[in-house]
């Protein structure tokens, strides 16, 4: 597997706190990652030790191939230098992330530009492209002080893309946004994965992730409790998946050679609606499709019920505290 980041046992304590503990973090490059897990779940440190911002205690991390090892190696200062060609490679919004009010949108760039050591020229061509991608051309001469919090956001994700990153690390980047906010957010991001980057993206927001993710993990208290695609983290603890069918020209014929596919458990008609119960929650409308048509069939609407993310995110975070609320 070709991991953008790769960490094992992964530890940082503030104090007596352990607020990431042995977290085994993978990302696939090329994918959208969402990092999910309730407020102090440990998101914003882990990030911050993956750019080099903070020390962990214990464990390895790997990012983009370039091996860290915080306390042996002598710290992240050390690590920090060393690896000035990876961490150029990768584009990073902390939290809440704010800018000088008094700085014009492509003003910012253009200094963030100069510090990554762009020429006049690239950043000539660069920042237009990015003002335009996170959807600000025409506001980029106003003053960041007049921009909304989604627009200040969206400057942010330009930033961190400026140097063209492999890896794109934002935290929380809807936080705080209305509906709006978040929407326009959300498009960004999913426009900045397609060229081929691999974007790692916090949120405590289950639908958020899972309208932009093709990944997800599940943190809490510093641990995952899950890791994978986001269809089968969605899978994993719902039932059977129930599939309605709407078929026009139905027969005895199409229902007991619907009956008889192995993956399916039981099929009750009513008037010319299948409810048919899958044995398993994997998607196998296709299969079912092929074989209502094959008897001579015709789908008029097909609904699959499986439960989502928030079932899966709420079971597991409740049943590692113990069924009790934090
Ligand atoms: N600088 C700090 N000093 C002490 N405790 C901290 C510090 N930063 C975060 N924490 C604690 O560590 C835990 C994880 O925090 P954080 O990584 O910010 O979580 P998240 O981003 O998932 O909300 C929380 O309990 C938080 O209060
Ligand atoms: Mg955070």
């Amino acid at each position: 597997m070709d991991l953008a980041i790769e960490t094992n046992g992964l530890t940082k304590k503030y104090g007596s706190l352990t607020a990431v503990n042995k977290l085994d973090l993978k990302v696939q490059r090329n994918t959208i990652h969402g990092f999910l897990g309730p407020n102090g779940a440990g998101k914003t440190t882990t990030m911050k030790i993956l750019v080099g911002l903070l020390k962990p205690n214990e464990g390895t991390v790997k990012v983009l191939g370039q091996e860290l090892h915080g306390s042996k190696n002598g710290g992240v200062l050390k690590w920090f230098y060393e690896q000035a060609d990876s961490r150029l490679s990768i584009g990073y919004m902390p939290e809440l992330p704010k800018f000088p009010k008094h700085l014009k949108g492509a003003e910012l760039l253009d200094i963030y530009g100069q510090m990554y050591g762009m020429t006049q020229q690239q950043r000539k061509e660069q920042i237009p492209k990015l003002v335009e991608l996170v959807g600000l051309k025409g506001r980029e001469n106003d003053l960041i002080g007049k921009y909304s919090k989604g627009m200040q956001q969206r400057i942010g994700i330009a930033q961190t893309l400026l140097n063209n990153p492999e890896l794109v690390i934002l935290d929380e980047p809807s936080l705080g946004l209305d509906p709006v906010g978040m929407v326009e957010v959300r498009e960004v991001v999913k426009e900045i994965a397609k060229e081929g980057r691999t974007v790692l993206v916090s949120s405590h927001l289950l639908f958020e992730v899972e309208q932009i993710c093709t990944h997800v993990t599940i943190i809490n208290r510093g641990t995952a409790l899950v890791s994978d695609t986001l269809q089968n983290v969605s899978g994993l603890l719902s039932g059977p998946a129930m599939l309605h069918v709407e078929v026009a020209k139905i027969s005895n014929t199409i229902v007991n050679a619907v009956k008889k596919l192995p993956c399916v458990t039981s099929v009750v008609q009513t008037g010319d609606t299948l409810r048919i119960q899958m044995e398993t929650h994997e998607d196998m409308r296709a299969q079912v499709s092929q074989e209502i048509t094959r008897s001579g069939g015709i789908i008029v609407a097909m609904s699959q019920k499986t439960s989502n993310l928030e079932d899966v995110f709420i079971q597991l975070v409740s049943k590692d505290q113990g069924g009790k609320p934090q």
